[in-house]
C-alpha cells in the first residue's frame, strides 16, 4: 500500500480539535506553574518554621558583666525572624541568674500551664501567680502544681554578652522535653 494514501487530509474541524487540544494543554501547564511558583515559598516558610523551632539558634540578650552575683534579673530582647516569609520580630523576656562565672537562663514560663512567674525578693522564690507554684532560685519545684523545675535555656557569654538559645518546653509534664 502507497504510504501516502494512509494521510487523511486535514478539514477544517480536525484542525479546529486539533488547536483545541493544544490550548488545554498550554492552559494546563501555566496554571501548574503559577501554582508552583506559589506553592514553593509558602511550604518553604512552614518547613522552615518548624525546623526552627526545633533547632533554635542563639541570639545576643545582654550585657551580664556588672550584674549582681546571686540576684535573678528579668532581660528582655528582640529574636527576629529572618527565614520567615514575613519579617517578623518578636520580644522575649528571660530570668537571668549570675553567680561568679556561671550564668543561668530560665525561660519565663511556668512548665505548668504556661504563666508567667516572677520573682519574690522578700521569700526569696519565683513565685507563680496562676496556680501558686514555687521555685528556689536555682530553679527547682519547691510546691506545685508544677511538675518539674524551671526550664533553662542554653547560654553563651562572650566579651560579657550572653546569647541564649530559646526553646519551647512541654507544659504539664515532669520530663523536660522540647516542643
Ligand atoms: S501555670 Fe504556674 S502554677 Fe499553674
Amino acid at each position: 500500500m502507497n504510504k501516502k494514501e494512509n494521510i487523511e487530509p486535514r478539514t477544517p474541524e480536525k484542525h479546529e480539535q486539533t488547536r483545541r487540544a493544544f490550548l488545554k494543554m498550554g492552559t494546563g501547564a501555566v496554571a501548574s506553574f503559577a501554582g508552583l511558583i506559589f506553592a514553593v515559598p509558602f511550604l518553604d516558610s512552614l518547613i522552615s518554621q518548624s525546623m526552627r523551632v526545633k533547632i533554635g539558634k542563639f541570639v545576643k540578650v545582654g550585657p551580664v558583666l556588672f550584674l549582681p552575683d546571686g540576684v535573678p534579673e528579668k532581660m528582655f530582647f528582640d529574636e527576629r525572624d529572618e527565614d520567615a516569609y514575613i519579617d517578623e520580630v518578636e520580644r522575649r523576656d528571660v530570668w537571668v541568674v549570675k553567680n561568679g562565672d556561671d550564668v543561668t537562663a530560665f525561660s519565663p514560663v511556668c512548665p505548668h500551664l504556661g504563666c508567667r512567674y516572677n520573682w519574690n525578693a522578700e521569700d526569696q522564690h519565683f513565685v507563680c501567680p496562676c496556680h501558686g507554684s514555687v521555685f528556689a532560685k536555682d530553679g527547682k519545684v519547691l510546691h506545685g502544681p508544677a511538675p518539674r523545675g524551671l526550664d533553662k535555656f542554653p547560654t553563651k557569654v562572650s566579651n560579657g554578652f550572653l546569647s541564649v538559645k530559646w526553646e519551647r518546653f512541654k507544659l504539664g509534664v515532669s520530663k523536660r522535653e522540647l516542643v
